[in-house]
C-alpha cells in the first residue's frame, strides 16, 4: 500500500479509534506550561495505559508478596501472576517455550546477560564479534567490556548516507574467526529497519548466533522468533506501553542450557552448600534475586492492550503518521532528516540550520511538545553524519496528526526567532 493510499485510509477508519486510544492513556490530558501536553518522545519511553497503570497497583494492593517461595495463599496468586505473564511474552513472540524468556531489568541488562555468560564463557583472544555502526550504547559498550577482556576484536558494520547497513560490507566482514553478531533490528536514533532475517540467514550458513535489540521493534512490528530463527531477542517494557525496570532476554534453549549462570543469588540456585553450589533450571537459572515481579504482571498487562488494539494497525496508524510528519517538514528552511531509509519506523530525526537541537527542544517544551535531543545514545551515529545531536519526534499508536501540525508549526516559530 503507498502512502497516499494509507492516508485515505486511515483517518477515515472505523477499526482505528485514536481518540478512544488516547483515553486510555491518563497522561495525555496533562498541561505542560500551560499547553496541551504532545508527547513525541516514545523512543525514549511510551506512555502506559490505565490498565497497566491499575494492574500494577492490584498487584500491589492484592497480591503483593515474594514469588516461588511461599506455600500462602498470596505467594501462590502472585507466582501464578508473575509465571502468566512469562507465557504472554512467550505467545507474543511466538518462542518455543516459556522456559526461553527470562524476566531482566530491561534490554540494556538482557545484553549484558549474554556478553557476561555466552560471551565470557566461549569467546577467546583474536575471537571476533560484528555490530553495526547504529547500535545504541547498550549494544556497544558491553561486547567492547567482554572483547577487551577476552582478547576479541569488535568490527562494525558501516552505514550508508540514508542510514541503512551496507550489506556488502557486512558480508566482508564475516571471517571464520567470527564469533557473534549483535545488531538492533531498528534503530532509535534514524528509525531504520534491519534486514535482520537477511542478517540471521547469512550468519548462520557461517554457524554464528546472532543477538537482535528489539528494544524498537517489538511495539512496532510483530516478531516471530521461530520464524526469524534469531538466538538471542532483547527488549524492554517500558518502551512497549509497560513498566520500567522491567525487560526480556528470549534465548534459544539449548544456548541458554549451555550457559553458566549471570548473578548468583536466591532462586536460581537448586542446592547450596558451602562446598558448592548447583543450579536452578531454566528460566530461574538466570533471575537471580527478588525480581520485579510487579514489572513482569505489568508488562503482560501492556502485551494485553498491544494485542488488543493489533499490532498491524499500530504499525498502519504509525506509518500514516510518519509519512504525514515527513511531507509536513519537507519544505521547512534548513531542516535535514537524518535517516532516510526505505523501511523505518515512526521515528523522524533532524537537524535544523544553526539552531541547536536543545534549543529546539526547549522551545518545542513551552508549546507543550515534547521531543528528545541529543545524541540518543547513539555517539557513533552522530559521528557519521558528523553531527553533534538531532532532534528526534518519535510517534506512538495514541500520537495524532493535529499534534504533528503542532510541531510543525513549533518548528516554524522556531526558524522565526533564532532567525
Ligand atoms: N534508548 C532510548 C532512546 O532512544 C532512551 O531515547
Amino acid at each position: 500500500m503507498s502512502s497516499k493510499e494509507i492516508i485515505s485510509v486511515i483517518p477515515n477508519s472505523t477499526l482505528y479509534d485514536v481518540e478512544k486510544i488516547r483515553n486510555d492513556f491518563p497522561i495525555l490530558q496533562t498541561k505542560v506550561h500551560g499547553k496541551q501536553l504532545i508527547y513525541l518522545d516514545n523512543a525514549a519511553t511510551s506512555q502506559k495505559p490505565i490498565s497497566v497503570i491499575k494492574k500494577t497497583q492490584e498487584y500491589y494492593s492484592s497480591m503483593n508478596s515474594n514469588i516461588h517461595r511461599g506455600v500462602h495463599a498470596l505467594s501462590q496468586v502472585s507466582t501464578e501472576a508473575y509465571e502468566s505473564a512469562r507465557i504472554k511474552v512467550k505467545s507474543f513472540i511466538n518462542a518455543l517455550g516459556k522456559n526461553e524468556i527470562i524476566f531482566t531489568r530491561g534490554t540494556t541488562e538482557s545484553i549484558n546477560l549474554v556478553t557476561q555468560s555466552y560471551g565470557r564463557a566461549n569467546f577467546q583472544e583474536g575471537d571476533e564479534v560484528i555490530i553495526s555502526q547504529m547500535e545504541h550504547h547498550s549494544n556497544i559498550v558491553p561486547w567492547q567490556m567482554i572483547c577487551e577482556e577476552k582478547g576479541a576484536k569488535l568490527k562494525v558494520i558501516p552505514i550508508n548516507d540514508e542510514g541503512e547497513i551496507i550489506f556488502e560490507e557486512f558480508e566482508k566482514l564475516i571471517t571464520h574467526k567470527t564469533k557473534f553478531i549483535s545488531v538492533v533490528y531498528v534503530s532509535n536514533s534514524l528509525g531504520t529497519v534491519n534486514p535482520v532475517k537477511n542478517i540471521i540467514d547469512l550468519a548462520h550458513q557461517n554457524n554464528i548466533p546472532v543477538l537482535l535489540d528489539a528494544a524498537q521493534a517489538v511495539h512496532h512490528t510483530p516478531i516471530d522468533v521461530q520464524e526469524l530463527d534469531c538466538d538471542f531477542l532483547v527488549f524492554s517494557g517500558h518502551k512497549m506501553y509497560g513498566p520500567t525496570g522491567i525487560g526480556i532476554l528470549y534465548g534459544k534453549i539449548n544456548l541458554l542450557e549451555s550457559m553458566p549462570p549471570f548473578q548468583g543469588g536466591g532462586d536460581m540456585i537448586e542446592t547450596v552448600t558451602f562446598e558448592r553450589t548447583t543450579y536452578n533450571e531454566l528460566p530461574y537459572k538466570f533471575e537471580a534475586g527478588t525480581p520485579n515481579i510487579a514489572g513482569a504482571i505489568g508488562l503482560g498487562e501492556a502485551i494485553d492492550y498491544i494485542s488488543q488494539v493489533g499490532l498491524e494497525n499500530i504499525a498502519l496508524h504509525e506509518k500514516y503518521l510518519l509519512d504525514y510528519a515527513t511531507e509536513a517538514v519537507a519544505d521547512i528552511p534548513g531542516l535535514k532528516i537524518i535517516g532516510t531509509a526505505k523501511e523505518k519506523v515512526s521515528v523522524l530525526s533532524f537537524v535544523l540550520d544553526d539552531v541547536h537541537p536543545h534549543d529546539i527542544g526547549t522551545f518545542l517544551d513551552f508549546e507543550g511538545v515534547a521531543i528528545r535531543t541529543g545524541h540518543h545514545c547513539t555517539q557513533p551515529v552522530m559521528d557519521r553524519y558528523n553531527i553533534p545531536a538531532t532532534s528526534r519526534a518519535s510517534f506512538a499508536m495514541y500520537n495524532t496528526k493535529e499534534e504533528i501540525n503542532t510541531l510543525v508549526n513549533g518548528l516554524r516559530k522556531i526558524i522565526e526567532v533564532f532567525g
